[in-house]
């Protein structure tokens, strides 16, 4: 909650407290400088234990409840026909109506039955923007992806509410070039991953819904962070500001004709899943799930975290918990904008994105910029963010990089797991970088994967610029870590 204290100051007040706690190790700065050395120099590879805040993301890593936690003890376990599945059915449909519901064991496995039903080769598919393993799972079914995101979506400041709207005269333009019959499905994501975490309106929803439907096209709507997207809607949508959160799920679930979501996001556990009031599309996807995932009532998901998701769908209706993390995020983003760090604005969702292509601007473009950035704060704080640009692009088929059009280093903030003085090192450490930014260089791949290439790809410094900066660090901190 948002409270104001005497001097003026606004908090991000917790409306939790905190009844289980993980040790935390905070390593000397010459060791961090190794640690990520070993790590390849990419955040995703480095241990856990040599990691101070873990802001890589928000998936799968979120806080849970005390009555999650509770109904992990009732669970059913058996092959078929659990009774937990019959609980998380029912509370998909408390939250998102008449809908038929397909389990699966995280968000891209939505996304790898979805594309294999609904996309053909040469297809395009419509989105506002694209999602790593979304755009990976299209293409590898014969598919190309279109983004139609309004255009300041693409812009790192500005002061527009909803920047992961689609761009509407675009859409239509798209469908009358492309031809309905060569379009897939048009997918709007909400909120938007990779521009920020940046919200849809529903007004922009609701038109571009009808756009696809006149033509004759299948709308799919990925809900992973629909928990941040509610909180946005109802606090810069005027029309729900006094309108309960079911009422906005309830619509969403039968506006499109296909939902899926990474239920490490929404949720707060581990999952996934698919619904449709549609029959017909059910029946298109539901021989995949035993094939890829596991029985159809379970979809690879324990049933211990179905039971946690059944309850943590109706908790994503409570806005204590969904708009603690906005909060964070808005916290972190004006502390860090008071110090004169470059970072996308509005404050979104998921967590807070630096512009790396401004901060590290003396890095040549193809020495990834936002990589460069992710081992500095790893460097300077412990602090493990994740590389959202050119580096999360795989190669052109010519073989050269896919400049991303923006270059992020996103600090994931996970519902309900830090504190306001984390975020207060997190900004403190980030604004003594921007300082000595200039000590920042750029990285070369020494390993480089095919497909996903940011997930394990190995890199090391074009110089010994990491010693220098932790040369500098230990002269500035001295002996404080
Ligand atoms: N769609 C969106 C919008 C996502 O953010 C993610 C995952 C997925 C699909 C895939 O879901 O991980 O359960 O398979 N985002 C994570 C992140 C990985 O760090 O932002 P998944």
């Amino acid at each position: 909650m948002a409270i104001h204290f005497r001097s003026g100051e606004c908090i991000p007040l917790e409306m939790h407290k905190v009844r289980m706690v993980q040790r935390l190790n905070l390593l000397p700065v010459e060791e961090r400088v190794k640690a990520s050395q070993e790590a390849g120099n990419n955040t995703f590879l480095l241990k856990n234990r040599d990691v101070f805040l873990d802001m890589l993301t928000d998936s799968g890593v979120n806080a849970m409840s005390q009555e999650q936690y509770a109904a992990m003890m009732n669970a059913d376990d058996s092959y078929a026909g659990s009774e937990t599945f019959y609980r998380l059915e029912k509370a998909i449909r408390e939250v998102f109506g008449d809908v038929h519901f397909l389990p699966a064991h995280q968000g891209r496995a939505c996304e790898n039955i979805i594309s294999q039903t609904f996309v053909k080769p040469g297809q395009t598919v419509l989105m506002n923007y694209h999602f790593t393993t979304t755009r990976a799972h299209i293409m590898r079914n014969g598919g190309k992806v279109v983004e139609i995101v309004r255009k300041e979506g693409l812009k790192v400041k500005s002061d527009l509410p909803f920047k992961g709207d689609v761009d509407i005269p675009r859409l239509r333009s798209e469908i009358e070039a492309i031809g309905a019959k060569n379009i897939a499905f048009v997918r709007i994501e909400a909120g938007t991953n990779l521009i920020g975490g940046q919200p849809v309106s529903m007004a922009n929803m609701r038109e571009a819904v009808k756009i696809a439907k006149d033509a004759g096209i299948l709308t799919v709507f990925d809900a992973s962070l629909l928990s941040d997207n509610l909180y946005f809607l109802k606090v810069r949508e005027k029309e729900f500001a006094d309108k309960p959160l079911n009422d906005i799920t309830l619509e969403l679930g039968s506006l499109f004709d296909i939902t899926y979501f990474s239920a490490r996001k929404l949720g707060c556990v581990r999952g996934g899943g698919i619904f449709t009031p549609r029959k017909d599309l059910y029946d298109a996807m539901l021989a995949l799930v035993p094939l890829y995932e596991g029985f159809i009532t379970y979809g690879g998901m324990s049933v211990r975290e179905m039971e946690a998701l059944a309850v943590g769908l109706h908790e994503s209706l409570d806005f204590h918990v969904i708009e603690q993390t906005p909060l964070f995020v808005d916290a972190l983003a004006k502390e860090l904008t008071a110090a004169n760090v470059p970072v996308v604005t509005p404050a979104s969702g998921l967590g807070c994105h630096v512009d790396a292509m401004e901060f590290c601007e003396h890095i040549p473009p193809g020495e990834y910029r936002s990589g460069a950035l992710a081992v500095a704060a790893y460097i300077a704080g412990g602090i493990r963010g994740m590389e959202r640009g050119t580096l999360s692009e795989d190669r052109e088929a010519d073989g050269s990089d896919r400049i991303a059009e923006m270059e992020l280093l996103r600090l994931a903030v996970p519902k309900r797991v830090f504190t306001l003085s984390h975020v207060k090192y997190v900004a403190d450490r980030l604004a003594w970088l921007h300082e000595n930014r200039r000590l920042i260089g750029g990285l070369k791949f020494t390993f480089e994967p095919k497909i996903l290439r940011f997930f394990f790809g190995r890199l090391e410094p074009v110089s010994d610029w990491p010693q220098k900066l932790a040369e500098k660090f230990r002269k500035d901190f001295g002996d404080s870590l």
